[in-house]
């Protein structure tokens, strides 16, 4: 039994209650972050929590927990979790009760959700992944908001498609990012990944610090018609890592294996994530 926090106290996982009246149950208004830890210790915590307070900000919620004290209560409930080798950690801030059903009053309720880390399936990063592409866009993509509507429906329809993702495209034929992970692709040396119109992926962030020096990035949009032309896709999450794409609906990425430059960055990354975890990188 997994140990969350919420509200104030610690419970066990079962006894973790949220009122029927919040407004996040009634109108998804709410945000949340999600991380995990390598060797015990929470990937980029105080910038996921950055990025969770910019959510807010983004939906006009009002948080009442400073960074600190969202960052040290984070810490307390791994260590309330003790069993676990390595970690997901799930951040969520709701949007409160409202007597009016829809105006935020500042009484949101943060919870926090320590549970054992799952593994993903290891084909995945060996053999490459398909991901299907979806006509549909986020409402306030900069906003990691508790209305994941978009994402839930978007990957039953990859999923029947054989994929593991779905990749929303804009009206303007726009490749943005997948429903839970952000969207990188080669031509050539060059790194293409979209700008803006996308949630700020801290693990692209740490992806496009490690690759400066490697290859040139073009932050920029990628039209839909240009995916065939890619020599290669990867997708990048917190919960995924690197995930190399092989085939994009019916499209197949060049080879159809994952490319040369992927796997140097998903070495680069797993180095990374090794040495953060030994306290060798802060
Ligand atoms: C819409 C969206 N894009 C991108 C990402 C990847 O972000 P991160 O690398 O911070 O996990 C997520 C994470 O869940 C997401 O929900």
């Amino acid at each position: 039994m997994d140990t969350y926090y919420i509200d104030g106290e610690f419970v066990e996982e079962d006894h973790a209650r949220l009122s029927a009246k919040d407004i996040t149950v009634l109108r998804g208004y709410g945000v949340f972050d999600f991380l995990i830890t390598y060797n015990k210790r929470p990937f980029y915590l105080e910038e996921h929590v950055a990025r969770l307070e910019n959510s807010a900000k983004d939906i006009g919620l009002q948080l009442q927990h400073s960074r600190s004290q969202i960052c040290d209560i984070v810490k307390q409930t791994i260590q309330q979790n003790p069993d676990h080798e390595e970690s997901n950690i799930r951040i969520v801030y709701t949007g409160g009760i409202s007597p009016d059903g829809v105006t935020p009053q500042g009484n949101g309720i943060l919870m926090v959700m320590v549970t054992p880390k799952h593994e993903l399936p290891d084909w995945w990063y060996s053999d490459g992944a398909a991901i299907a592409t979806v006509n549909m866009e986020r409402c306030i993509p900069t906003s990691k908001s508790t209305n994941y509507l978009n994402a839930v429906f978007a990957q039953q329809l990859a999923r029947k498609q054989g994929g593991i993702e779905a990749v929303y495209v804009d009206r303007d034929n726009r490749v943005l990012e997948g429903t839970t992970t952000n969207f990188f692709g080669f031509k050539g040396n060059v790194l293409i990944t979209p700008p803006d119109g996308i949630l700020p992926g801290i693990t692209r962030s740490v992806i496009l610090k490690l690759v400066k020096d490697t290859y040139n990035v073009a932050l920029r949009h990628l039209d839909l018609s240009e995916l065939k032309d890619l020599d290669e896709v990867f997708l990048s999450a917190s919960n995924k890592e690197i995930v190399p794409i092989i085939k994009i609906d019916d499209m197949v990425i060049n080879t159809g294996k994952p490319g040369e430059r992927t796997r140097h960055i998903m070495k680069l990354f797993k180095n990374y994530t090794e040495a953060y975890g030994q306290g060798k990188v802060s």
